[in-house]
């Protein structure tokens, strides 16, 4: 009977958690998924709220060039810091030409690892940064197994996808600490969700970023310090090239700029978002389902991008 008793009272636990978790889903998708996109404009701008300048990192090509442009259309001036300087040039005189700001230029990569950034550092010494999105990264050529990525591309994706978000928080957040504000974004991805085969290193890299933005977060906000988790599923940028029908886009995969202009309407009015309502409900339900089975669908999915992969190059090889 106390037996009995004992597993009802832990069943009934159970249940009630279960309930608690399912409806903060749901107000998490209503709250950070879905109103920021359908309220009216901020209220304070952007640069009153952080400040006048903005870094973005990767911001030569995908969502960076495009979230750059968004910051500078609110009157943002922007340090735009990326590997490529002819690119870099262009971006930053695109931007000068449609909106009244400044732009800055840092070319580094990323990918070389910890001497890029004293360079970077001296480069901002003389900037307040008032915003820094965090979008760098790097993906797989097409989903394979772990044996199967170049070493050097594992090391890549180490060093752009954890080592230039945590360096660059550092860098802006000591600054951004004096003065009492500021905004950190930091650009993770949906398959921080959950394990994901045939891009294992990618998705492992972040669930990282998510863990340390959502710790960073903690220990800056008596600073007055905003940290946002940013977590996209697909955009048609060549991040995806290995499937053509990423590439191509939709509804459900939008482009870059309409990405953007969604995502930095959620900057500074929610924490935790995808930066897309369409992605914010996909986000939704893709939780709802245990993690064993999204592993496995996971992998179901990979395969399919991998075998289009191979079907693409086999047809231009044509
Ligand atoms: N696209 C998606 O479906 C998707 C989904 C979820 C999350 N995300 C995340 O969103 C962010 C932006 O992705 P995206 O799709 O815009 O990627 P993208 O189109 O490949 O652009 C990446 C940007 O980063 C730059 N970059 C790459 N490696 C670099 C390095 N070693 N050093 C300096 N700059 C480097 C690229 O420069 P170049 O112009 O020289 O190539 C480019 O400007 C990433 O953090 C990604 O993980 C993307």
């Amino acid at each position: 009977m106390v037996l009995l008793i004992i597993l009802a009272i832990i069943g009934a636990i159970a249940v009630i958690l279960f309930l608690i978790d399912s409806l903060w889903s749901l107000l998490e998708l209503v709250t950070s998924h879905l109103m920021p996109f359908f309220l009216p404009t901020e209220v304070q701008s952007l640069t009153k709220k952080f400040g006048s300048w903005a870094a973005v990192t990767g911001s030569t090509d995908g969502v960076g060039p495009e979230y750059a442009r968004e910051l500078a259309r609110r009157g943002l001036n922007v340090v735009l810091i990326s590997r490529n300087q002819d690119k870099l040039r262009n971006v930053a005189a695109e931007i000068e030409k449609e909106s009244a700001v400044k732009t800055k230029i840092i070319v580094a990569d990323f990918s070389k690892g910890a001497e890029v950034y004293r360079h970077i550092e001296e480069e901002l010494k003389d900037i307040p940064l008032g915003i820094l999105v965090n979008n760098v990264g790097c993906q797989y050529e097409y989903p394979a197994r772990l044996c199967e990525l170049p070493a050097a591309k594992a090391w890549e994706l180490i060093n752009v996808n954890v080592g230039a978000v945590t360096m660059m928080s550092r860098l802006a957040l000591s600054g951004m600490a004096v003065r009492g504000r500021g905004a950190l974004v930091n650009v993770c991805s949906g398959s921080e969700l959950q394990p994901l085969p045939l891009m294992a290193v990618y998705a492992a890299t972040k669930v990282y970023v998510r863990s340390l933005t959502l710790a960073i977060r903690e220990e800056y906000a008596s600073h007055g310090i905003y940290v946002q988790h940013l977590s996209p599923l697909f955009i048609a940028t060549k991040m995806n090239a290995f499937s053509p029908r990423l590439e191509r886009g939709g509804l459900l995969v939008p482009d870059a700029s309409t990405y953007a202009r969604h995502a930095v309407a959620a900057l500074g009015r929610v924490h935790d978002t995808t930066g897309y309502w369409l992605h914010g409900i996909q986000y939704f339900f893709i939780k709802v389902a245990p993690e064993w089975m999204r592993i496995k669908i996971g992998m179901y999915m990979n395969q399919d991008f991998r075998k289009e992969h191979f079907e693409s190059v086999r047809s231009k090889a044509h």
